[in-house]
């Protein structure tokens, strides 16, 4: 096992004085390789170095931020319009295209052609209500998840959930599961693609502080349970097994004064534990049972699985969330918050104990994992995690592909200046193994101020890409993706 990484190395000369350049240059979230495009496109018959393998079809989609008006106040990374950058895979070639997500906050703006909502760093009391929660625009702009062969564009705060049509990237609307859905549904949801469920939770400023949520295959909800939180909290993803779903009380808290104000304040309060709720897929809230562990924060799950009497859960554990320290000026909590310092770690839960033991697998910083998604809650071997540059914002300078059973790994640098998006696995067509297929990353060539995508074998991903499509547009450094099967597709 390695040793506890040193999460307090902190370099403050070159934050800080990255801090003072963003005075003057303004906000590097809306710069260079983050600088939002403003056209809609479709592209075929795009270019490709290298080759398309035969056996790889469907569709590779990532969501992420993209304003389309410039709000008054500072812009957190967090509030821009929801995007969808699709590449779609077929008969050996590729088109690609990229659509808004028509959330009712967009629809509301594109009326007046001008900004309405102050974001997350910006008191938001003066926003349009829309009858949500929180006073803020639910952008439908973190993660994507395939179910019930549509897409559904999820938001961090817990949102409506959209759905999307995975080839015409086609807005169609909310979905409230056939008129069942009860509550928002956070980012993250999982979908069990054996049994056809999507797994779901909600959070927020209020008791219970959270929920959770089964929809069957056929769409409607099917199971809900209120699980009472100490208070309010920030969880951000969900696990799930084969009979049980893990939810997270993590020590990351909503200032809760400024909750009652409608502010968006976040705290570690490293006095708590981190716990995690082990429930029965289908059970009741006091079926929940709740183990403790160190502290820490946790954004992305990888997998969870039954072995015997225990639960294992690997994840990317965050040690220390608090803001570095050395960022100064009026973006500093955003710039630190986004410097992550993630490593691959695993929980095992004993259910006949109620033990937890815990531990680092590998102690690289590396975060936004994706596995072979056919085999949720199942057990696994291997993650493609992305690994976390020492730039002083987030990009991605290559894919480590974990055994996660001895924590190895191999690696692909996406090369100077190049930086990539997470990468889900895509079953080759007929695939056995686990492994059996290919990883895709959209790339973000900032010297040629360009992008493209790139396809790795999941088998070999250090024998570097086996394609590289080039698009004809840019795509901005975002969020979540997700492989959408061929199989999957309505057309299918
Ligand atoms: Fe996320």
């Amino acid at each position: 096992m390695p040793p506890e990484p040193d999460t307090a190395v902190i370099d403050d000369e070159r934050e800080a004085a990255a801090a003072d350049a963003w005075e003057v240059t303004g906000n590097p979230y809306l710069a260079g390789v983050y600088e939002p495009v403003t056209d809609e496109r479709t592209d075929d018959n795009l270019e490709v170095i290298g080759e398309i393998p035969d056996d790889l079809e469907g569709v590779y989609v990532r969501n992420g931020p993209n304003p389309r008006y410039s709000a008054p106040g500072r812009y957190h990374w967090f509030d821009g319009d929801g995007m969808l950058h699709a590449l779609r895979f077929k008969d050996g070639r590729a088109s690609y295209r990229n659509r808004w997500v028509r959330t009712r906050a967009f629809d509301e703006e594109a009326k007046v052609h001008d900004a309405l909502f102050a974001g997350v760093m910006e008191n938001p009391r003066d926003n349009p209500p829309l009858g949500l929660r929180l006073p803020l625009k639910d952008s439908a702009n973190t993660d994507l998840v395939v179910f019930r062969q549509r897409l559904l564009a999820l938001w961090y705060l817990a949102g409506e959930p959209y759905s999307l049509d995975p080839v015409t990237l086609e807005n169609l609307g909310v979905d409230d599961f056939e008129g069942t859905r009860p509550c928002l549904v956070s980012a993250h949801a999982k979908v069990d693609e054996q049994t056809g469920e999507l797994l779901f939770f909600d959070y927020g400023p209020v008791r219970p502080y959270m929920r959770y949520g089964v929809v069957g295959p056929l769409g409607t909800v099917t199971h809900l349970a209120d699980i009472e939180l100490p208070g309010p909290r920030l969880p951000h993803d969900m696990a799930a097994t084969e009979h049980y779903s893990i939810l997270m009380d993590l020590p990351l808290v909503a200032d809760p004064v400024a909750a009652r104000q409608g502010r968006h304040k976040i705290m570690f309060d490293d006095s708590l534990p981190a716990r995690f709720g082990v429930i029965p897929r289908h059970g009741a809230a006091d079926e929940i049972r709740w183990f403790e562990a160190d502290p820490c924060y946790v954004y992305h799950s990888i997998n969870a699985w039954e072995e015997g009497d225990e639960i294992v859960l690997d994840l990317c554990r965050v040690t220390k969330p608090a803001p570095r320290q050395g960022a100064v000026g009026p973006l500093a909590k955003m710039l630190s918050y986004l410097r992550l310092d993630a490593h691959l770690y695993r929980y095992r839960f004993n259910l006949q104990t109620g033990a937890t033991s815990e531990g680092y697998l590998d102690d690289d910083n590396t975060e936004f994992p994706t596995m072979n998604t056919s085999m949720l809650g199942r057990p696994t071997r291997y993650a493609y995690n992305m690994r976390i540059s020492d730039e002083p914002t987030l990009l991605f300078d290559g894919i480590v592909k974990y055994d996660t059973s001895t924590g190895a790994s191999t690696r692909h640098w996406f090369g100077p200046g190049r930086w990539g998006a997470e990468a889900p696995f895509a079953p080759r067509r007929g695939s056995a193994a686990e492994d059996d297929g290919y990883v895709v990353s959209f790339v973000h060539d900032e010297n040629e101020g360009r992008s493209e995508v790139v396809i790795l074998d999941a088998a070999d991903i250090a024998a570097g890409p086996v394609g590289r499509v080039l698009l004809r547009g840019r795509v901005p450094i975002g969020f979540h993706a997700c492989w959408v099967r061929e199989d999957r597709l309505a057309s299918a």
